[in-house]
């Protein structure tokens, strides 16, 4: 069997990637290396993975074709498929950044759906679908069949769009799939652009960090490690179902930063911003559903993952 890895050279895909060539498995990873952030980190992840025997690796985008995967694969090949790549970020998914979004989240989604259901052998289709899909709830914390999803940002419409597509698939072309909706992903590798990663390279340098809102905001953080092993299992389950995937509890940002002053054993000043559009006060995962179903709990405290989270930045 061989594991395809869209969006490989990213900070989850190239670390489910690892994990999965770890357990003797061929992956099959493809990445456009997008400039949303440092390239370097990218090609750097990728170096990690290109020693091993089992990794072929193809840079081609997915939302301008799918000719080239079946070039990559042995023939009748039973294979599955863990779609990561996407354009992410919610702060800069407004405005004429906007088309981006929908070529790599909406597109490119499309068209391996097409080319999964064609082939015809493609035994699972993961998707990493996102909390930003719920918005702004009415009830916490957020179930996978109680809350009607209403997206708060351009990005979190998209993200839903993919998801609706590889739902639609399955129920009109027979794709078994899983969509887990993704909660604050975080540990060594994380994008530079996401909060713990600028924090804690912020407090190395001994700048202040930058702030939005009051830091009474709350996130459901879940680590990297966690997540890959979800997708794993996901792709083990029946299928046919969305799931959050969570740590569980909800932490203010204040806390967060608390935390990284332990851990980092200096004073963090903060310069404050009022919130951005699109991001919303709270997240927090009812995770029962994959609880059951994939028998996955999140095993990182934040203080461990954090913990792992500063020590890899303090070695790159
Ligand atoms: N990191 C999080 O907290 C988080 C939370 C919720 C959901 N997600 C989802 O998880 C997935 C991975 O996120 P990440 O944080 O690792 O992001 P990332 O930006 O590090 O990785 C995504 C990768 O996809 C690639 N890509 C984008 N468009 C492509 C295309 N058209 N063809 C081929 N490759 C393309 C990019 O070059 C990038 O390397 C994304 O789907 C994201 O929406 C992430």
């Amino acid at each position: 069997m061989t594991h395809i890895v869209t969006g490989a050279a990213g900070f989850i895909g190239s670390r489910l990637c690892a994990a999965l060539l770890s357990r003797g498995e061929r992956v099959v990873g493809i990445d456009c290396l997008r400039d949303y952030y440092d390239v370097a980190l990218k090609r750097a992840n990728l170096r990690n993975l290109s020693d091993h025997p089992g990794f072929t690796f193809s840079s081609e985008d997915l939302s301008l074709g799918t000719g080239f995967i079946e070039g990559m694969l042995p023939p009748e090949e039973h294979v599955v498929v863990y779609h990561l790549a996407a354009q992410a970020g919610v702060r800069k998914s407004w405005g004429s950044h906007f088309s981006q979004y929908t070529r790599d989240n909406i597109t490119a989604t499309q068209n391996l759906l097409e080319w999964a259901v064609h082939r015809g052998s493609v035994g699972h289709f993961v998707f990493a679908s996102s909390s930003s899909v719920y918005g702004i709830p009415s009830e916490m914390p957020m179930r996978e069949d109680v809350t009607v999803p209403v997206p708060h940002s351009p990005y979190g419409v998209t993200k839903l769009a993919a998801e609706n597509l590889v739902r639609l698939y399955g129920s009109n072309h027979g794709l078994v799939w899983t969509a887990l909706r993704l909660f604050t992903v975080y540990g060594p590798g994380q994008r530079p652009d996401m909060a713990f990663s600028r924090f804690v390279r912020c407090a190395m340098a001994g700048s202040p960090i930058t702030l939005y809102g009051n830091g009474d905001q709350t996130r459901d953080y879940t680590y990297v490690d966690d997540v890959t092993r979800a997708l794993v299992l996901a792709c083990r389950s029946p299928g046919g179902l969305v799931m959050n995937l969570g740590g569980g509890i909800r932490v203010s940002v204040n806390r967060v930063i608390e935390i990284l002053e332990g851990i980092l054993k200096t004073r963090i000043s903060v310069n404050r911003l009022p919130v951005p559009p699109g991001d919303v006060p709270d997240t927090w995962a009812d995770t029962e559903r994959a609880g059951r179903i994939l028998g996955w709990r999140p095993e990182f405290t934040l203080e461990e993952g954090l913990a792992r989270e500063a020590e890899w930045l303090v070695s790159v």
